[in-house]
């Protein structure tokens, strides 16, 4: 039987989401029955949507909205995969400075479009950079978050493997 799949799609500017995302497909990567495949956003389109039972976006706030790259893969998947996703869950992760709100609101919006299943609480994760300095710095995210991105990660894992969801 084929395995029902999470797909986490990140992208990261400094390194935080990235991390963020790896901790994410570690937690999944407990439940066996369920396949995780983690991929930059640049690299994703439609067709891997459609192949995916549920997923985790994961980006930095750029802006007060989401970073480019990722609005650029809802924008370049949006209408192909339109009326196609309806109540697949997902979850949402965001790296910011000091906000988060406002890229946490726009996936919501976006994907409400979809009809996707919001399955928990946007996971905002600030990373306290606040110089242009700080802010140009590669992040390490400390054990705390990443811990909770993991536990993201196999929550949403295991509402698939036991279709909760
Ligand atoms: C161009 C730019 C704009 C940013 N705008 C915001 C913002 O509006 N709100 C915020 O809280 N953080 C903002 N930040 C900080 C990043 O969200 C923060 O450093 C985050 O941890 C980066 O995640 P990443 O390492 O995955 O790229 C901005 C960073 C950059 C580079």
């Amino acid at each position: 039987m084929t395995k029902r799949r999470l797909l986490i799609v990140w992208h990261s500017r400094t390194g935080a989401s990235e991390a963020l995302a790896r901790a994410a497909a570690k937690g999944a990567a407990r439940e066996s029955a369920i396949e995780t495949v983690r991929l930059p956003a640049a690299t994703v389109g439609p067709d891997e949507l459609l192949a995916a039972q549920g997923f985790i976006f994961a980006a930095p706030e750029n802006l007060a909205t989401l970073s480019g790259e990722m609005k650029a893969f809802f924008d370049r998947s949006y209408y192909p995969a339109l009326d196609r996703l309806a109540g697949r869950p997902y979850a949402a992760i965001i790296s910011a400075g000091s906000d988060g709100a406002g890229a946490a609101r726009q996936i919501a919006r976006i994907v409400a479009g979809w009809r996707l299943k919001s399955v928990a609480e946007p996971l905002i994760v600030n990373t306290n950079a606040q110089t242009p300095e700080e802010i140009l710095a590669l992040k390490h995210v400390p054990p705390g978050p990443l811990a909770r991105a993991s536990d993201l990660g196999q929550t949403m894992a295991a509402g698939l493997a036991m279709g909760v969801f």
